[in-house]
């Protein structure tokens, strides 16, 4: 695997190597991303992956500093999942000076959930993916990059992105990676102690309730939706929202489509002071 850290060696190593298929990553690699790099394999003639913590994403009290950061092992994992490239570059390469343009997305599908509790969030990441896209795909006229469901709203609001500025990108959602207890698998578990990791199959498992119980339409939805919270709760989790919407653009479903209508259960909740967010498409 050839490694890279400026923009310019990177378009030198991509040049003659065909359409790329693009993984971006902050690191602290699981089987969560490697999974998303075996799947861009089937998608391109050069598997790229990129390696860079976004100060841009995060608000002030989140993690940034303390976000894990695991170079060798994460060189060693990309390897064995055959990346060809690994662009890894250092903030004074991804932004040389203040990053004052920024990619605003739809507010309708990003100020609420993530953007919400995270305001700005989406926004740090619309700018470092559009720069990354820029980096990767400029001078080979496109290619694809895969995107994980485990994330779901950030997956939608960058196909959004895509689709509207009519970048020449193909967007591949890659399903989620999760341990045999149902939870998802994230850099942020390794956060949680010995007992809090017991505990943080509670998410998926509220999930899957509220999925189950949304569909027979027998009580409100914005009730279970409360229960969930309430259930979760009483085990000690810090819930923001755990609630059911339309697959298509993320709005509350009627009645109607409760029966039927594509949906996911989205929730995000603190466990002591790790947040974590999961999802379930029905
Ligand atoms: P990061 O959290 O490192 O995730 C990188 C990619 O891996 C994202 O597409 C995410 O959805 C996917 N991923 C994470 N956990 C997964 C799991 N359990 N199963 C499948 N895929 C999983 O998301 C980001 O970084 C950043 O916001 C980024 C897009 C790189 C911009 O900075």
């Amino acid at each position: 695997m050839h490694i890279v850290h400026t923009i310019a060696d990177l378009r030198s190593a991509l040049a003659g190597r065909g359409r790329p298929a693009f993984v971006p990553t902050m690191g602290n690699l699981h089987e969560g991303h490697l999974s998303l790099v075996r799947t861009a394999r089937q998608h391109g003639d050069v598997t790229v992956a990129s390696i860079f913590v976004n100060r841009l994403q995060f608000l002030p009290h989140e993690d940034f500093d303390s976000y894990p950061r695991t170079w060798d092992s994460d060189c060693s994992k990309l390897q064995a999942a055959h990346c060809d490239l690994l662009f890894a570059p250092r903030e004074a390469d991804l932004y040389p000076e203040a990053q004052t343009f920024k990619v605003q997305p739809d507010p309708t599908l990003a100020d609420m959930l993530e953007g919400h509790f995270r305001p700005g969030f989406f926004t740090g990441v619309c700018t470092v993916v559009m720069k990354l896209f820029s980096a990767v795909f400029a001078t080979t006229g496109g290619g694809a990059a895969i995107f994980g469901k485990k994330d779901y709203q950030q997956l939608m609001v960058i196909q959004r992105m895509v689709q509207q500025f009519a970048l020449p990108i193909t967007i591949i959602a890659g399903d989620t990676a999760r341990a045999d207890s149902g939870l998802a698998l994230s850099s942020r578990n390794g956060y949680l102690n010995a007992e809090q990791l017991q505990q943080a199959m509670a998410l998926s498992q509220a999930l899957k309730t509220l999925a189950q119980a949304s569909r027979t339409g027998r009580i409100p939805l914005a009730d279970l939706e409360t229960q969930a919270i309430g259930q979760l709760q009483a085990l000690g989790w810090e819930p923001d929202y755990l609630t059911v919407r339309l697959r298509s653009n993320l709005q509350i479903p009627s009645a109607a489509d409760l029966a039927t209508a594509p949906l996911v259960t989205l929730g995000a909740a603190k466990l002591g002071s790790t947040r974590l967010i999961d999802n379930l498409e029905f």
